[in-house]
């Protein structure tokens, strides 16, 4: 069965040390839409729900966000309602990779899109890859 295709596209994170799994989420998201944007959560934002600060600023990490061919435009991310983020951007699908799936917060999102015609597509995480998992290795 062909995949839906959406017009515009939403998926959102934190992209700290950039790496092959965001780079698989990104391409992925871009296959299933013609437009794509991409919210860059700001280094507040996952200060105020991870605790922790990012090791790449957020401009930075904006400007790779921005810079990759599968990105029509990055944007920061304030506010993890992504219902608050419908409102100003329209879109029509939201992708996330299925790590999120079962997560309260998701189940949330996706009840809430919903009400609003969009939906909420969960695209298959990279196994053994994670920004986590980086730090980790680096700091053996
Ligand atoms: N993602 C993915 N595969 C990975 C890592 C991330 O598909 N191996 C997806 C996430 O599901 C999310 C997006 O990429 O949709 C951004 O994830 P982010 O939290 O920025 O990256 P992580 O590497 O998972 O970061 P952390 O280890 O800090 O949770």
């Amino acid at each position: 069965m062909d995949q839906k295709k959406y017009e515009i596209g939403y998926t959102t994170g934190v992209f700290d040390l950039f790496h092959i799994g965001h780079l698989n989420l990104i391409r992925r998201a871009k296959e299933l839409c013609d437009y794509l944007i991409v919210g860059v959560n700001t280094d507040e934002l996952v200060r105020d729900y991870k605790g922790k600060t990012p090791i790449i600023s957020f401009e930075q990490r904006l400007e790779i966000v921005a810079s990759i061919r599968y990105v029509d435009e990055a944007i920061a991310q304030t506010d993890l309602d992504k219902l608050k983020a419908w409102e100003v951007l329209r879109f029509n699908a939201l992708f996330q990779g299925d790590d999120w799936m079962g997560h309260p917060r998701y189940i949330k999102t996706e009840a809430d899109l919903k009400t609003v015609n969009a939906d909420m597509i969960f695209l298959p995480y990279t196994k053994e890859i994670s920004t986590t998992s980086l730090i980790e290795k680096i700091r053996k």
